[in-house]
């Protein structure tokens, strides 16, 4: 492609977001609101959004905070050991939740009400393939033997091929996916799809474990060695249609991330991810690549129609915020105080 100093794409969607509620949710909304079209909202609020009667309510929270046309949240279901099927299949036909999420326990944020067992949820599974609709999922298997840096794999092997096996035509999207090992399982493989964030194609783990964790650098699944985010890189750059668009931005206070014995993963990456997934393909010589990444493989996935109006990047240079901040709380922005080389036109 030729040296370019502005590009149109159609608008993007973000398929994997935390928006929060309350305080948090009027903090950090505007950061997503600016530029994304359609998103995953993911349920994993302190109560979990695990049935309809919640799915509503939360939705009706984030609208009340939106005053343009092109933002529309869609949710999925956080499956729960002790999910009310009749409510679950209901809501799938209704079209309140638009698949449903499995959080393996004590995984990540807000995850000890997830899945113990996964024979638990099957049931749910059967009504996702009875309704056509995808299983997300935050796959890492969590063991004290297993490292934090193999997560990922031991959950595709122990329990994805499992979950495969027993239901192949079940829809799956594997979340931020965060190493090499699971992004050629995704392209490998029949029905599963992948999302990718950018903080996975930037970071490697020695920006984040030094004398001291770097606690905005630090999420789940871990970031980990250059092979994985090269391969990650040349996955999403590809314009493989079975990757996507996922930013996983998880905005949390300050105070769950400094000076605390507890701190909580997640990186908040909203003020600026679409400007940085431009600059990562933009590196791979692979802007022709971007438009489908951010705005058209994952409608396709979801079944529904990509976002009809564009927006415009531009190559100048800008500095972002170090925080976004509302009453008394203050989210570190990714990136914040860096120059980024794009710019969305307003
Ligand atoms: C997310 C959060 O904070 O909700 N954290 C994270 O590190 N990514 C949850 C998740 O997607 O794992
Ligand atoms: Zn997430």
């Amino acid at each position: 492609m030729n040296y370019l100093n502005s590009l149109e794409i159609i608008r993007p969607d973000d398929w994997h977001t935390h928006l929060r509620e309350g305080d948090l949710l009027k903090c950090v909304i505007n950061s997503y609101s600016r530029v994304i079209g359609k998103c995953i909202v993911m349920p994993n609020l302190k109560n979990p959004i695990n049935k309809s009667s919640l799915g509503k309510e939360y939705k009706k929270e984030i609208l009340s905070l939106i005053n343009n046309k092109y933002f529309k949240p869609f949710l999925p279901c956080y499956l729960t050991d002790d999910i009310d099927s009749i409510d679950f299949e209901n809501a799938l036909k209704n079209e309140i939740f638009i698949g449903a999420k499995l959080y393996p326990i004590n995984s990540t944020t807000n995850s000890s009400y997830g899945v113990s067992n996964i024979e638990n949820i099957y049931p749910s599974l059967e009504s996702l393939v009875k309704f056509n609709k995808p299983l997300l999922i935050h796959g890492e298997k969590i063991s004290e033997d297993i490292s934090i840096f193999d997560r990922e794999k031991y959950f595709i092997d122990d329990q994805l091929i499992k979950i495969i096996n027993d239901f192949p035509n079940l829809k799956i999207v594997l979340e931020h996916v965060s190493s090499e090992y699971g992004a050629n399982f995704v392209a490998q493989t029949n029905n599963i799809y992948g999302t990718i964030t950018p903080h996975h194609m930037i970071l490697t783990k020695k920006d984040v474990f030094k004398e001291n964790i770097n606690a905005h650098h630090y999420c789940m699944p871990v970031v980990k060695e250059e092979s994985d985010l090269v391969a990650l890189r040349n996955y999403a750059c590809s314009g493989n249609e079975k990757f996507f668009i996922g930013t996983d931005s998880a905005p949390h206070d300050l105070k769950q991330k400094e000076n605390t014995n507890e701190i909580m993963p997640g990186i908040f990456s909203a003020p600026c991810s679409i400007e940085l997934y431009t600059e990562i393909f933009d590196q791979e010589n692979s802007l022709n690549n971007l438009e489908k990444f951010t705005s058209i493989n994952g409608a396709k996935f979801y079944n529904l129609e990509v976002n009809k109006d564009k927006i415009k990047l531009l190559r100048e240079k800008w500095k972002i915020n170090q925080y976004t901040e509302y009453n008394n709380i203050k989210v570190k922005n990714f990136y914040g105080g860096n120059i980024l080389n794009w710019r969305i036109e307003n």
